[in-house]
């Protein structure tokens, strides 16, 4: 039971430049959390693991084409992955296998935090194994089919969380 204002659970999602996939990811997570009332419960934030896009804003297309569909990254600014958010975070999840990899190695092989680490593909029957492909060098229809596979993954996602909270 939460007894205060501090949330539950924690889930941060992780790709390369925190421009394109992770910050679509966390405006997704935001919107369909509240869409079931947990936005309270569970923290949700975004990272990359390089350095490039510290405080810029998300890619103005992957804004676009959240947009689109009703998200609103506009607000969401870049930061880099450090070790202690795998202390902080419940979940952090990689939006493909380099991600996971660099992930991995922050983990410093303590088990209770390698477990926390995921591929976000894996939380979707239809996608398990499968990496939210890197739209920056691409069109932008590249942007609407990570939209695609970000949006199916986060409703296993929230079936996951919702279970681990109703164990708590
Ligand atoms: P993201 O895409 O990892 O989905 O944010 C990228 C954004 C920027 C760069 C690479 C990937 N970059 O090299 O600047």
């Amino acid at each position: 039971m939460n007894v205060g204002n501090e949330p539950e659970m924690r889930v941060l999602f992780v790709c390369l430049g925190n421009i394109c996939r992770s910050p679509t990811a966390e405006g997704i997570m935001r919107q369909r959390l509240d869409a079931v009332g947990l936005a309270g419960r569970v923290a949700v934030d975004s990272a990359g693991t390089g350095p490039w896009h510290v405080g810029d804003p998300p890619d103005r297309r992957a804004v676009a084409a959240a947009a689109g569909r009703g998200y609103d990254l506009s607000p969401l600014r870049g930061r880099q992955v450090s070790p202690v958010d795998l202390v902080d975070f419940d979940y952090v999840i990689a939006m493909d296998e380099n991600n996971l990899v660099d992930l991995r190695s922050m983990a410093d092989g303590r088990c209770e935090l390698l477990d926390r680490i995921a591929l976000l593909g894996d939380f979707s029957a239809r996608h398990r194994g499968q990496p939210v492909g890197d739209p920056y060098y691409g069109g932008t229809n590249g942007f609407d089919r990570v939209l695609d596979m970000i949006e199916t993954c986060i409703d296993g996602l929230v079936v996951d969380i919702t279970e681990r909270l109703d164990r708590a």
